[in-house]
């Protein structure tokens, strides 16, 4: 990814669902285009490959599994997210919690494949044990503030400067996003300023009355290369 950016996560929420999703994917592309800020979109598994070959954007998978490629029904392994365009995942994230074995393995796959890997963590000591399975990005999200109208990098800043701390100590080659209640260009720089590369947010965009709108203002707070 071209740092610094702004990854939106559509998690399952209807507004980006079926055709909603490639629409508010535009919607992510036109206002990349626009302004030459980075950007890209986590649809929903069922949603990934329609969005991948609608918009010239980075799209990750919200979730994959370490599974083999063959028998392995109903499970999501990442040679499938890479025949649907995804160049990532994200794995861990609080709504969707793995064991760290499953996180090690996934790690090494996607990297075997080139796909890049965004482990969330809810807190700084998560993220020190996250670090060590060398993923390319570890997204900080204290659950209790996920969905939330109070922005992590103003209700925990704390959260965000420890957890960088830690990550570089485990490991510096891993780059840091934070996420949860983010919601303004404001917010998005105050998370630059706090030390990551960007920032995982869903509900300030997916749930906006204009997403447009929402991106353009988040998107103005990528103004500084990480
Ligand atoms: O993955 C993004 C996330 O959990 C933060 O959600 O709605 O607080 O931006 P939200």
């Amino acid at each position: 990814m071209r740092t610094p950016f702004l990854l939106v996560n559509f998690k399952a929420y209807e507004e980006a669902l079926g055709p909603k999703a490639v629409a508010l994917a535009k919607t992510c592309a036109t206002v990349e285009e626009d302004t030459g800020r980075s950007l890209a979109v986590a649809p929903s598994a069922f949603d990934l490959a329609l969005v991948a070959k609608s918009v010239r954007l980075p799209v990750f998978a919200q979730h994959l599994d370490p599974a083999e490629t063959g028998k392995s029904t109903g499970w999501l392994p990442p040679e499938a997210a890479l025949a649907a365009g995804a160049v990532g995942t994200i794995v861990n994230h609080s709504e969707r919690k793995v064991a760290w074995e499953e996180i090690r393995d996934l790690v090494k796959r996607c990297h075997v494949l080139g796909l890049e890997v965004v482990v969330c963590a809810d807190d700084p000591g998560e993220a020190g044990t996250a670090a060590k399975l060398g993923p390319d990005y570890i997204a900080i999200e204290p659950p209790e503030l996920i969905g939330g109208d109070v922005s992590v990098t103003t209700a925990k800043p704390e959260v965000i400067t420890r957890s960088v701390d830690r990550i570089r100590t485990a490991n510096p080659a891993v780059k840091v996003l934070c996420g949860a209640g983010v919601k303004t260009g404001k917010d998005v720089a105050k998370a630059l300023e706090l030390g990551t590369v960007g920032v995982l947010l869903a509900s300030g965009v997916v749930k906006a009355k204009n997403p447009e709108k929402a991106l353009r203002d988040l998107a103005k707070g990528l103004t500084r290369e990480a």
